[in-house]
């Protein structure tokens, strides 16, 4: 493991190339990262980036954002199949038919997607920008939500505003189990309940906080408690650790009650090797057709200019213009 460390320091010094990793990655990836966030930081890390090569330890939407957005770099990802489930229950057709359906609403859509629903989407947000998002919407637009409605559900009723909402779930955070969380919380009532948004109501109901996997790094680092039930993937915990190595962290229990370990399959498809091995051949490459690429960018760099305090413009109507 030291080899691989000290290998993949150099090929990022020889290639100029930077590593970003989410917080669900393992904790050997976390730590060989240049810069180690949720979501929407690493959107901006990677907008930002004069490196010649970004690699995302991630998954593939995340990578996609970044190329949308630095089009002229070269971006990697330790594997191409590691998906997700929002985006795989979001497919293109099904969703346009959707949009089309609400062709008056602001389309609203979860960073979580492909690059062909960004495309016909109004603006992206992400579970830490989305408050700052929807205050930007005018209160008379109706709102389309997807493609995660655990988060727009939770959005909804927080600024009490109706939304239509895509029946997507994350497979990792819907497989929490209320019932023995309430259990749990019974035998530990001293402990903080702090969950992602893309967890079901019946979990969220029973959080203190609510918010992104930085904001829940945040609360742990921040609360004077000594105890955390934490609603999330388990790959937080590596950070958590490490800023709170005296509170005792426990991950909310799920449905089979075999174990307190929820995992994301498709993060946890980037191993050291499959880094270093995308690092030496600067492949796999994630790459967009130039017209698909700039449809997106447009929802993207609206999310953007919103949490950089800029005025926006919303289009009246959805009217479908093909990429190619
Ligand atoms: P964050 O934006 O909070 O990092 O969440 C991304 C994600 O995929 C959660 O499942
Ligand atoms: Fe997608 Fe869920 Fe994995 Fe996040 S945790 S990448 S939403 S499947």
């Amino acid at each position: 493991m030291q080899n691989m460390v000290a290998e993949i320091e150099r090929l990022k010094k020889e290639k100029n190339a930077v590593i970003l990793a989410h917080f669900y990655e393992d904790g050997d990836i976390q730590d060989i990262a240049d810069y180690v966030g949720d979501s929407f930081y690493l959107a901006k890390m990677g907008q930002k980036s004069k490196a010649d090569v970004i690699l995302l330890a991630g998954v593939v939407f995340m990578a996609e954002s970044v190329k949308i957005l630095n089009p002229s770099k070269k971006v990697l990802v330790p594997d191409l199949n590691a998906g997700c489930s929002l985006v795989n229950g979001a497919p293109f057709e099904k969703y346009k038919a959707w949009r089309e359906l609400h062709s008056d609403a602001v389309a609203v859509t979860y960073i979580n997607s492909s690059a062909e629903v960004k495309a016909i989407s109004d603006v992206i947000v992400t579970s830490s920008n989305a408050d700052q998002i929807l205050s930007a919407i005018p209160l008379n637009r109706k709102i389309l939500f997807g493609p995660d409605q655990h988060l727009g559900r939770f959005l909804s009723k927080k600024y009490n505003r109706p939304m239509e909402l895509w029946p997507g779930s994350c497979e990792v955070h819907v497989l929490f189990n209320w019932k023995r969380l309430m259990e749990l919380m019974a035998i530990n009532p001293d402990a903080v309940v702090i969950a992602h948004p893309e967890c079901e109501q019946e979990i969220l109901q029973h959080a203190q906080v609510i918010g992104s996997t930085s904001r829940l790094l945040e609360e742990v680092a921040q609360n004077p408690a000594k105890k955390f039930i934490i609603a999330t993937e388990m790959g937080i915990f590596h950070q958590m650790k490490k800023l709170r190595p005296d509170a005792e962290l426990i991950q909310a229990p799920i449905e089979d009650g075999r174990c307190n370990c929820n995992n994301c399959p498709y993060m946890k498809m980037n191993t050291m090797e499959k880094i270093l091995k995308a690092l030496q051949n600067l492949s796999p490459q994630v790459n967009l057709a130039e017209g698909l690429r700039r449809q997106a960018q447009v929802s993207l760099d609206r999310m953007m200019s919103i949490t950089n305090n800029q005025m926006v413009t919303w289009p009246d109507q959805f009217i479908y213009t093909s990429p190619n």
